[in-house]
């Protein structure tokens, strides 16, 4: 097995590139919570990912399946509206394909949105956390198997993964706009179920203050292509086991629809400052 099928990116990056007539400069994977963005895209074009050569498409509710081409602030962005997870039993190179096909369009700059579960007891439900680093808890890479050295080096160097020059910018606009932002180390773990109490408590003692199931393996192919990685997370409520209270889908959707229109306006400032 080959951890990146370079025939597949090209002709799903061409087939694209053909339907929109641009190149995006701006990639964006729009995680629950951060749809709001939608709005703010001019001439938008959108296209199913059932459409895109080898692309598989998303199951989950609240994620749609559609590639977003357009302007936003005055930049070509791409933005996948829904993404693919490893619980849906995709592969974890089928979860990371568009990113690679993003990179093969011209995407040089790319934002991971998602949702998470706080673990930092001083974070609130709606809270947005800067990702500064990550901790990857599943064992799991989608770099195995035989190396594509056209998407880059077998072993990457992962000090550095989320871009300091974009986490700056991202903090001016949060002091520019008064709209509070924290930062933290995201943790990947498997799901699809939510962590247990312990499982909790054992992330928060690895230094982890935010736990998710997504961007962590988008986050590594990017890294290895050399891509700017700007990460932000929507603690849309406390993980298990802070407060006496089950988790459910419904909490972190209904949380998301809460700061749908702040994190909108954020995200459209940021856009316009990288
Ligand atoms: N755990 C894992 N993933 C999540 C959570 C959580 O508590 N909330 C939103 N995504």
């Amino acid at each position: 097995m080959i951890n990146a099928n370079i025939g597949d990116i090209r002709q799903a990056s061409k087939y694209l590139l053909d339907e929109i007539g641009f190149r995006p400069e701006i990639g964006i994977a729009l995680g629950s919570g951060w749809g709001g963005l939608l709005v703010d895209v001019k001439d938008a074009k959108y296209i199913d990912y059932a459409k895109t050569p080898h692309m598989k498409r998303s199951t989950v509710q609240g994620h749609a399946g559609k590639w977003v081409f357009g302007e936003v602030a005055g930049k070509k962005i791409v933005a996948m509206s829904g993404r693919l997870h490893f619980y849906e039993g995709y592969s974890l190179q089928d979860v990371t394909f568009p990113i690679r096909v993003m990179k093969e369009m011209g995407v040089q700059k790319l934002i991971l949105t998602n949702a998470s579960g706080a673990v930092n007891t001083s974070f609130n439900p709606g809270d947005l956390m800067l990702i500064t680093d990550h901790i990857n808890m599943t064992c799991a890479n989608p770099l195995v198997g035989a190396n594509c050295d056209e998407m880059g080096e077998r072993f990457p160097d992962m000090t550095r993964v989320y871009s300091r020059e974009l986490l700056d910018i991202a903090r001016k606009v949060s002091d520019e706009m008064n709209f509070p932002v924290k930062e933290g180390v995201y943790m990947w773990l498997l799901g699809p179920s939510y962590e247990t109490p312990a499982e909790i408590r054992m992330a928060r003692i690895l230094g982890a203050d935010a736990v998710g199931m997504s961007t962590v393996p988008e986050a590594i192919v990017a890294k290895q292509m050399k891509m700017k990685i700007l990460g932000m997370s929507c603690a849309t409520n406390m993980a298990a086991g802070i407060l006496d209270q089950p988790l459910s889908h419904k909490e972190v959707l209904d949380t998301a629809r809460r700061i749908e229109s702040d994190y909108r306006k954020y995200l459209y400032n940021v856009i316009k400052a990288i």
